[in-house]
């Protein structure tokens, strides 16, 4: 048996892994085209944007007057309010930046030019259906497009990414994810009447993240059901379970009313490998949206003492995560990179995981076998 790695030479392998973590970046940043104006384009897009030096040419919203006083504000030097004047506006190599509401993607999708490339916040549509719409108007236009799952771009899953490609976790044979916070949903008017809510609009990037860490899941359990303090809303407590096999857990346990003070919310993912264990805060649901920071820490697995360190973290999911999806497309569209994480293609898959949740939800339980 080797030896155990001494605490030098394992802070060390951590330092080297972390430091390669970089969001990708295009060689030449192309002018963007922002269409929706307010919640999380002022709170994360915009921010991230003027981080990583990618340039706000337009903002366009429905509501011609937010779209002007959020361009005077983050001085954008146009801004209207139809989606024909910001494509007579945008020149042939603009980015189209959709972030709207899911329901409005297949009225607004049509209207942009052919070819372009476009960045869709998620989720990609209400329902498969919708996906399925999407994915194919993606198709035959011919567009560049990917959908916004920010939460894989997060500096704290990318570090995470980071220890298990140098191996330092091992095979991954348990994921966890638990988010119990009060979150503000009458920010979202739209929410009111979403026929579906909390895994359409929120635990969908846990079960993107997971996607991407394991594939797609054999097949999936879950209830998803109503708050008593939000009767008016659609369900915003979830607990699911996906399956990938007799000798992996993977659960989401979600629970958005939690409203007793901030000293039991908690919002983490957590990874157990062969070889070492990793958990990341999700801040921003802590506090939403000014959010908490960001944290990751790793703890190897048969050490004489294991203990979790804390790994450094080079930002936050809001903005920085905004850079990474921006900036992923732009080298996609580039050919910097040849493929591209979050596209379209790959995010209707995250979307039938969505559907297959949602079905299962309906379905009956096994009953108590009582007679
Ligand atoms: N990736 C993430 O972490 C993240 C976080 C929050 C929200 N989102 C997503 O972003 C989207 C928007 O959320 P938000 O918080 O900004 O909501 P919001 O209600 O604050 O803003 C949506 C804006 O879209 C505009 N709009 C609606 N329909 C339009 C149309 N047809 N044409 C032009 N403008 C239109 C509205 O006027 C509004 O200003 C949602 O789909 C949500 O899921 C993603």
């Amino acid at each position: 048996m080797p030896n155990p790695p001494t605490t030098e030479s394992l802070d060390a392998r951590i330092a080297a892994a972390v430091q390669t973590v970089r969001q990708p970046r295009p060689k030449r940043v192309r002018p963007i085209v922002v269409i929706g104006a307010v919640g999380i384009v002022r709170a994360a897009h915009l921010p991230a944007y003027e981080k990583a030096g990618f340039p706000v040419i337009s903002l366009m919203d429905q509501d011609g007057d937010k779209a002007a006083s959020l361009a005077a504000e983050r001085r954008i030097q146009h801004a209207c309010g139809s989606i024909a004047e910001a494509v007579r506006f945008a020149p042939h190599d603009a980015i189209f930046d959709v972030a709207v509401p899911a329901s409005q993607l297949v009225h607004i999708l049509p209207q942009l030019p052919d070819r372009v490339t476009v960045l869709i916040q998620k989720p990609m549509g209400e329902t498969l259906q919708e996906a399925r719409v999407i994915r194919d108007l993606c198709r035959s236009k011919g567009f560049t497009a990917a959908v916004n799952f920010s939460l894989r771009y997060s500096p704290n899953n990318l570090a995470v990414a980071a220890l298990a490609s140098s191996g330092l976790l091992g095979e991954i044979h348990d994921i966890e994810v638990q988010t119990s916070t009060y979150t503000p949903w009458h920010l979202w008017t739209f929410l009111a009447t979403s026929p579906r809510l909390e895994i359409l609009y929120h635990s969908i990037h846990y079960f993107d993240l997971i996607r991407s860490w394991l594939g797609n899941p054999k097949s999936v359990y879950a209830r998803t059901v109503k708050n008593p303090h939000t009767s008016n809303l659609a369900a915003t407590k979830t607990i699911a379970i996906l399956d990938y096999g007799d000798s992996k857990r993977v659960f989401i346990a979600t629970n958005h009313n939690h409203n007793f003070g901030p000293e039991r919310q908690h919002s983490f993912v957590q990874w157990e490998g062969l070889k070492g264990g990793a958990r990341i805060t999700m801040g921003v649901n802590l506090d939403y949206p000014k959010g908490k920071t960001d944290t990751a820490e790793y703890a190897e697995r048969g050490s004489d003492a294991p203990r979790w360190r804390d790994i450094p973290v080079s930002g936050n999911n809001f903005p920085d995560a905004f850079m990474g999806t921006m900036g992923a497309l732009q080298c996609f569209a580039e050919g910097s990179i040849s493929t591209l994480p979050s596209h379209f293609e790959d995010a209707f898959q995250t979307m039938a995981l969505v559907e297959a949740l949602y079905r299962s939800s309906e379905l009956p339980g096994e009953p108590l076998p009582l007679d």
